[in-house]
């Protein structure tokens, strides 16, 4: 395994409508995403850029880490139990680019890694696959293969 950029953090919340003010209001965000339903994942998602560069640094402001807000959709039970033990929401998972997701997969299960499923398409249009947290120092890890363009950047 070679660790790739950090795609997004995930965030779950009980309103992404909520979140969307807190992340514009206090936060100061300015690219807030369209809020999308990922059927096949039972949630709603909505991606907030943070920017690829410090502010006044004169660099390209894309590219940055996101954050990915997620609010179950009804029939959901792994994130409406996440937020039954934390109503406010909170912290849910990180997210890594890898270039070959099926060899992340094998890498990870021959570390002895427990991967949770078979590789999916995930939220950015790409396949993904989780890592249980209890193999990965209590954080539950998303690899997601990076887009072949940068249209996840744009959209
Ligand atoms: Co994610």
């Amino acid at each position: 395994m070679k660790l790739g950029r950090l795609n997004h953090i995930g965030v779950a919340t009980p309103s992404i409508a909520d979140s969307i003010v807190f992340y514009r209001d206090v936060m100061g965000a300015t690219k807030i995403h369209e809020p999308f339903d990922l059927e096949s994942q039972g949630v709603k998602v909505c991606f907030v850029d943070t920017p690829a560069h410090s502010t006044g640094s004169g660099l390209s402001d894309s590219g940055g880490t996101q954050i990915e807000l997620v609010e179950p959709l009804p029939g959901n039970t792994s994130i409406a139990s996440f937020l039954e033990k934390n109503p406010a929401g909170g912290q849910h998972h990180m997210c890594y680019e890898v270039p070959d997701i099926h060899a992340a997969k094998a890498e990870f299960e021959a570390m002895g890694k427990r991967v949770l499923g078979e590789p999916r398409i995930g939220a950015h249009g790409t396949l993904i696959f989780f890592v249980h947290p209890r193999d990965m120092g209590g954080v539950l890890t998303e690899i997601m293969e990076t887009p072949k363009d940068e249209a996840h950047l744009s959209n």
